[in-house]
């Protein structure tokens, strides 16, 4: 047992804090307040619930401590991952598997995604889509549904890399490229959350009025882009930026909204580096001083899809890194 400096904060609704199913204390509906305290407990019995109605009976209490956010959330629910044909995709899809979930491998590269999905087994599918088309993403969705069953997560990590200068030799960038970039981080990741969220909204939403949650995939470059990385940057700084709003559109269906902004991962995406770039970009992480692992990332994405009280939030993983400008 240790002690838990537990924080509640509420508006308009009660708010209980549980240790295994005893009531500590009731917030009053109406005024915004902030409860703190100290509880010697473990853990995993420290429960926070928010209800809409202020009448909680200890019967009720009781009854409603069981019901929360069970650890094995994602056993038997229904996983798209875009790009999962690779990288951080193909970890996600394989780490969703691993932890009960039927997984729905969308991608471009529909040879890849098939291998994939043949080699994971049964309770995967390939579907091929380009994430910025609106009729093969909506056909990849609904696809996935009548054949996995009603989605409840969403992982979309579908992106390319690309980088120029702004203005390089005298000659001003590509302006096709910037928006190929754009359209697929940013355009791309927007049509692939809408059309994943329509089709959660007809779920039935869980115990705790859940009924999906979107992780999204940006990048360190849309906080600290380096040189050459205006189009990159401009396009996950989009996601990173459209990560609250989304995450309020969709409390009206109770579906959440998250996104990794991850460092420097040892994916395909970044095998076309020369060895004395991929050392410096290792040395350049506080710690651990290495590369990401996808699976480090798929930790994250499957994490953000249990816990029921993340949402709206952009999350740094990068070891602490800090891009320099090149
Ligand atoms: N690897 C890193 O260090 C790193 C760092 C920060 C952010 N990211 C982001 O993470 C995501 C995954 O990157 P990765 O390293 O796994 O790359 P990756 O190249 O290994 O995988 C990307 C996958 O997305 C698919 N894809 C690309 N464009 C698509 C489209 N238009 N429609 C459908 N599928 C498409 C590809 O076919 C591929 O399977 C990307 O959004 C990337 O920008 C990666």
């Amino acid at each position: 047992m240790r002690p838990y400096s537990v924080a509640v904060a509420g508006t308009g609704s009660s708010l209980l804090v549980v240790i295994s199913q005893q009531i500590l204390t009731v917030g009053r509906p109406g005024a915004p307040r902030v409860l703190r305290f100290v509880v010697p407990c473990d853990r995993s019995q420290l429960i926070s619930v928010p209800f809409g109605e202020p009448t909680i009976t200890r019967g009720a209490m009781a009854e409603n401590a069981a019901f929360p956010y069970p650890s094995d959330r994602l056993q038997n629910a229904t996983a798209l991952v875009t790009g999962g044909a690779s990288g951080l995709g193909e970890a996600t899809a394989g780490a969703l598997l691993q932890r009960g979930a039927r997984v729905a491998i969308v991608d471009r590269d529909g040879e890849r995604a098939k291998g994939l999905a043949d080699a994971l087994g049964d309770r995967t599918r390939a579907y091929v889509a380009d994430v910025t088309d609106e009729g093969e993403v909506a056909r990849a969705v609904e696809a996935a549904r009548s054949d996995l069953g009603e989605l409840r997560v969403a992982v979309l990590c579908a992106g390319i890399a690309w980088a120029q200068r702004t203005v390089g030799r005298g000659r001003p960038a590509d302006l096709g490229a910037f928006e190929t970039v754009v359209r697929v981080n940013l355009i791309g990741t927007y049509n692939a959350l809408r059309l994943v969220a329509a089709s959660m909204a007809a779920n039935q939403p869980d115990p705790g009025g859940e009924r999906g949650v979107v992780v999204m995939t940006a990048s360190v470059a849309a906080f600290d882009g380096q040189i050459g990385q205006t189009a990159y940057s401009a396009s996950k700084g989009g996601v990173a930026a459209m990560t609250l709003p989304a995450a309020r559109d969709l409390a009206a269906i109770g579906v959440r909204v998250c996104t990794i902004a991850p460092g420097v991962f040892d994916t395909p995406m970044m095998s076309g580096l020369p060895e004395t770039s991929r050392q410096s970009l290792e040395a350049a992480v506080p710690f651990p001083s290495r590369l990401g692992s996808p699976a480090e990332y798929a930790l994250l994405a499957c994490q953000i899809a249990k816990h029921p009280y993340l949402n709206g939030e952009v999350i740094r993983l990068d070891g602490a890194l800090r891009m320099a400008p090149k």
